[in-house]
């Protein structure tokens, strides 16, 4: 085996570490031992250099901006196949057959009803509550309704817990959405396909039946897809903190959503129309752009940048040829559109952008389409919610399996008082 070594300059000390080679990616230098060889713990911040576990889920190689679900480039499941057929690759690793695909579908469908007190739940919801907080609270809710979940013993029952949360969350975000707007709850229909149940959730009205186009369902499954798993992100990784310490899984996806709340992440789309909207011309973007450059001004350009892409984001680049293909007949707002693509015109050619690898990433994009399907911007991260949940599940699933898990517990660099006296 490959192995490096640490050489300690202060005592000569030499320290071999083994290295480990991914199937894919930049090999990993295996610290397991450090602590016990050296008395030394590592220094990183965020994690920007840890592998935090082993994966055969999601590989995503920053540099050239390239995504694959277990080994499928995303640009072919997103051209080619369905939210549920990634859905179901993601959870078993292979993609379904046709009669696999009908009988995940009718699982999903059946499953997709919420116990009647998650209603209730939801009414002692205060009027201005964030809808962030309704729906981590009505998952972590749910492992009331589901305790047996917390001591899941093989392959089969996981599955279920699994199945059964992916097709709840879309009936969550839609409750979500009409408690906001304090219209009445839908329940789900079951003749309609995922995506077209959630707009239908969303929009319809008791006794009336609301317009969906099939170009409508399409661009919100490509959403979907384009959300579905993203390896070890913020919110990926407090769902494996939490799960790490053996917490009901339901409960370990209420975390995660908290986590994507945040603007930094999932929060960012929401962000991006505000910011779209607040420079309001394509005459203000070059006065925008340039205080996105100004170190002393705390304004970022949202939906640009990226913790691990220094390329292109490619979901982006789907969604941003989504939003040419569909944008006459989803009818998106063409201002809007003018002032994202003079930003990105401009910053794709600044220096400040250039050298710094800023390039628009999913955010930058998803929101215009997500506006054109009437859905409102603090739904956008709930959006984000139903498209990740196989992900984190599909997460929550591998870290029970793996052999060389251990309840998250990083170390630190203590720089407090020394012992005193009181
Ligand atoms: N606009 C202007 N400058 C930026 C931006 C931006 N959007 N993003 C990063 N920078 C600058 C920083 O100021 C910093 O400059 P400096 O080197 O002169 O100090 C440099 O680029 C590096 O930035 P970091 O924050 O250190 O990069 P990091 O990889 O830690 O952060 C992040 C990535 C948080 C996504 C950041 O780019 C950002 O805040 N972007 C805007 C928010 C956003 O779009 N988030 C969505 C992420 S994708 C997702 O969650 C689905």
């Amino acid at each position: 085996m490959a192995s490096i070594t640490l050489i300690d300059n202060r005592n000569a000390e030499r320290y071999e570490f083994d290295i480990l080679h991914p199937t894919l990616g930049p090999d990993v230098i295996d610290i397991r031992t450090l602590y016990k060889k050296t008395g030394m713990f590592t220094y990183d911040p965020g994690f920007t250099s840890t592998a935090s576990c082993s994966s055969d889920i999601t590989y995503i190689d920053g540099e050239k901006g390239q995504l694959l679900y277990r080994g499928y480039e995303i640009s072919d499941l997103a051209n080619h196949k369905s939210y549920l057929d990634v859905c179901y690759l993601l959870l078993t690793g292979t993609l379904p057959s046709t009669t696999q695909l009908i009988d995940f579908d009718n699982e999903l469908r059946k499953r997709s009803f919420v116990h009647e007190g998650i209603k209730e739940l939801y009414k002692s919801f205060p009027d201005k509550a964030h809808p962030m907080a309704m729906m981590s609270s009505a998952v972590s809710a749910l492992s009331t309704f589901y305790y047996e979940h917390l001591t899941i013993g093989n392959k089969e029952e996981m599955q279920i817990m699994a199945r059964r949360i992916i097709a709840k969350i879309p009936t969550l975000a839609a409750f979500t959405y009409r408690r906001m707007y304090g219209i009445p709850f839908i329940y789900p229909d079951i003749e309609r396909s995922f995506s077209e149940n959630f707009l239908y959730m969303m929009r319809a009205y008791p006794h009336a039946e609301p317009e969906i186009s099939e170009v409508e369902i399409r661009a919100l499954d490509t959403i979907f897809t384009l959300h579905a798993d993203h390896e070890q992100n913020a919110s990926t990784s407090t769902v494996r903190s939490v799960a790490s310490t053996g917490a009901h899984p339901y409960a370990a996806l209420s975390a995660g959503i908290n986590a994507l709340w945040g603007r930094a992440h999932g929060g960012a789309n929401e962000s991006v129309i505000a910011q779209l909207e607040l420079i309001g011309s394509i005459d203000n973007v070059e006065t925008f752009v340039e205080r996105a450059k100004d170190p002393d001004d705390s304004f970022r350009l949202m939906g640009f940048g990226h913790r691990v892409y220094k390329n292109f984001d490619p979901r982006a680049r789907i969604l941003s040829a989504l939003l040419h293909e569909l944008k006459d007949e989803l009818g998106v707002n063409n201002e809007l559109l003018e002032i994202a693509q003079r930003i990105e015109h401009i910053a794709l050619e600044d220096e400040y952008f250039i050298s710094r690898n800023l390039y628009p990433n999913i955010d930058f994009y998803s929101g215009l389409i997500l506006t054109a399907l009437k859905i409102p911007k603090s739904m956008f991260t709930i959006i984000f919610v139903v498209g990740r949940t196989v992900g984190w599940v599909t997460q929550w699933m591998e870290l029970q399996e793996d052999s060389e898990k251990k309840i998250a517990r990083p170390r630190q660099r203590y720089i407090g008082p020394l012992q005193r006296e009181l």
